[in-house]
Order: C-alpha cells, then structure tokens, then sequence
C-alpha cells in the first residue's frame, strides 16, 4: 500500500529540500539491523539495496533513509556550480496499462495528482544544484549518518552551456568530479544519463564522449570506486561497448535511468509548465522495470562473455521484494528504487525479511 511520501510532490524543490524528508520515512526510529554480510563495491553492508541518485535530495533524506535500513544511499546528483530548478511540480502521477514499450512510449502519456497502484510516476527538476560550498559540506554530514554497514554514494556531472566546446563539457564533468572527491564520500557515481551538447541527446548515448569523460574522471579519483549512471540502451553492440568503458575506467555501471516519454494533462496541454522542451519527461516506477531488468540481464551476458569484472546496479520500478529479487536473479550486484523508496519508507525493511541472505 503506498504511504505518505518522503518528497512531498505538492511542494516545491526547495520547500522539500528545507523541511523535507515527510512521512515516516521521517520518525527518527532506527531499524535494528544484524550483521552486515553483503558486499557492496568492496564495502561491507546488511543487504546490497539501496536508493538510487535523486529522491535523497541533502543530508537530511540520506540520515533518514539510512535509519529505514536503505544501506546505499545515493546522494542527489550535484554540479561544479549552482543550478536551478526546473518550475513546479517536478513530480506527477501517470497511469500506464501494463509496461512502457517504445511502441507506449511514442504515445502522450496523461499526468496527473493520483498516486496510484500499481506506482509510475514523471519527475522533472533539472538537476539543481546548490553552491559548491553548500553541498559539499552537507555531503561531509551525509557520509557520518551512514551506520555500520551502510554507504553514501555521492552523484554527479557536467553542465551544458551556451557555446561550450566538447572538451569544456568534459572539462567540467571532471572539475564536478574533482569537487566530489573533495568530500569524504567513498564512492562516488556520474551520471551520464542527461543531456549532451549541441541537443545530441544523453550523453551515455555517444560512447566518444563517455570514455573521455570517464577516463578523465578515474585519472582525478585515483582509486575510489566509481559507478556510470546510464540509460537504457536498444542495442547490444553499444551496450557492449560501454562495458568495455567501465572494464577500463570504473567499478560499476547503474541502470536504468528514467525513460522519455510526452506527458500532457487530461485536457491535452502540456502537464509541466515551462519551456517547450518540457512536454517530455522522464518516466519512472513500475512502468520502466521491464526496461531495468533487459538491461541488466543483456549487461550481465556481456560481462560473462568478456570476462569484465564491474558490478551492476539494477535500477527501475522495484515497488516490492519480488522486484528486487527479479534483479538479482537478472544479474544486478546491487539493486535501487526511487520512486517504489519514495512510497514506502519500509521497503528495505520488507526486502530484508523476505530475503534475509541478500
Ligand atoms: C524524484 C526523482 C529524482 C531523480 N533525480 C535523479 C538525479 O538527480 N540523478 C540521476 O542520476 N537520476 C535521478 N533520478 C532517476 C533515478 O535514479 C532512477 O534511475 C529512475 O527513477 C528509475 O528508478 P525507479 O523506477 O525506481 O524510480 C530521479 C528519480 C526520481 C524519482
């Protein structure tokens, strides 16, 4: 049954950011855990599960989270400079008949307030960002409020500008790098499932640009562990590809990111107000996890295949323990939920009583 959010979609951004987390999520009582036997990128945890980039927007969502039992948090992604968020609401409800196919997803999608079941969702913020100062500091409090047991994971990447050259994107991607490992994060994540320059689409779509960003990355982190946030991939040749990335540069892949898809109200006009860019967002929950699950089970073949070492991070609609376990069983290392953690404060807690081996 879904609960009371711990980001309340009927407020702004920053309304959440300053007195969120809501909901039980929120109650200060802290889940007694056992002992920690999974592995987690070489850290020790109770059960490889977590919250992925994005719903754990400060310090104060990560202590929150860590006390539910959620031993990978992921820290909201940040940039090398402030940023702002996109206008409000940044998360509405949507009601797809059964999976998100390409063939659905080329369809407008109706949003609106209705939190239902079974739970997809389409958020939209933009990646905000505060000052550098700011987040890195929070970060410092976010990395003490994990317990024994538990990781924070810190996300990041490089922002577009007007007349940027590709090798000042890649620039910045490696200065917000630079800035995340000033914190004591102890692994940190890229997220390369956003916006290329020059309207290329994302930038884990053009494999050039994410091996330079990537090598670039691992030359400024040393040896921290260092995860690649991707999206869904159709082919298997680029897919296979970027394996060969990670196997060079990082220590996981984490997949998937949210889908595209158009999304409209029920009178037909566009459902998040702002630039025209915004009738389509990224989709999420339930509706993605077939998406989630190809991925990982291809990705997991290729690694067979070529003997790659990285771990994978299963992500996209795990609402339940059945999902999570769908994900190990397809080859996912470790698994996340956004928005399925979003909804339900005790879903790590469910997962680790119906699986209690990981
Ligand atoms: C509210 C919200 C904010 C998100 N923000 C980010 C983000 O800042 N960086 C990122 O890499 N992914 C972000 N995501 C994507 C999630 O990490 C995840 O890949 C996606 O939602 C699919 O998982 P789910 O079906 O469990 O929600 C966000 C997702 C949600 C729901």
């Amino acid at each position: 049954m879904l609960q009371e959010p711990f980001y309340d979609p009927t407020k702004s951004y920053e309304e959440n950011y300053d007195k969120g987390p809501y909901g039980a999520l929120a109650d200060g009582k802290v889940f007694a855990q056992g002992e920690s036997k999974a592995d987690f990128l070489g850290f020790k945890v109770y059960a490889p599960f977590g919250i992925p980039a994005g719903p754990l927007l400060n310090s104060k969502f990560c202590k929150a989270a860590f006390e539910k039992g959620f031993d990978i948090c992921v820290y909201k992604t940040v940039r090398s400079d402030t940023f702002a968020c996109h206008p409000f609401p940044n998360v509405l409800a949507i009601h797809p008949k059964g999976d998100l196919t390409f063939e659905e997803l080329k369809k407008p999608l109706v949003a609106d307030t209705t939190y239902t079941e079974p739970l997809s969702i389409t958020n939209s913020f933009g990646v905000p960002s505060k000052q550098v100062p700011v987040w890195q500091e929070d970060v410092k409090k976010a990395v003490v409020a994990a317990g024994k047991g538990q990781v924070l994971v810190l996300s990041f990447m490089g922002t577009v500008k007007p007349n940027q050259t590709q090798q000042e994107f890649i620039d910045d991607y490696i200065l917000a790098a630079r800035l995340a490992h000033e914190t004591d994060a102890p692994v940190l994540e890229t997220n390369l499932s956003c916006p290329n320059i020059g309207n290329e689409g994302l930038v884990c779509y053009n494999l050039e640009v994410t091996e330079k960003v990537t090598k670039g990355i691992r030359d400024i982190i040393g040896s921290k562990k260092f995860i690649l946030k991707v999206g869904y991939y159709k082919e298997d040749s680029e897919l296979e590809r970027l394996a060969e990335i990670a196997n060079e540069y990082a220590d996981s892949i984490s997949g998937i990111n949210t889908l595209q898809a158009e999304v409209r109200d029920i009178t037909g006009n566009q459902a998040l107000p702002g630039s025209p860019a915004r009738l389509r967002s990224g989709v999420c929950g339930v509706g993605i996890r077939w998406a989630g699950l190809d991925f990982v089970r291809r990705l997991a073949k290729i690694r067979e295949k070529r003997g790659f070492k990285f771990s994978i991070e299963g992500v996209g609609g795990v609402l339940t323990p059945t999902d999570y376990k769908a994900y190990r069983d397809a080859g996912a290392d470790s698994v996340m939920s956004a928005t399925g953690a979003m909804w339900n404060p005790y879903l790590a807690q469910e997962i680790k009583k119906a699986y209690p081996n990981g």
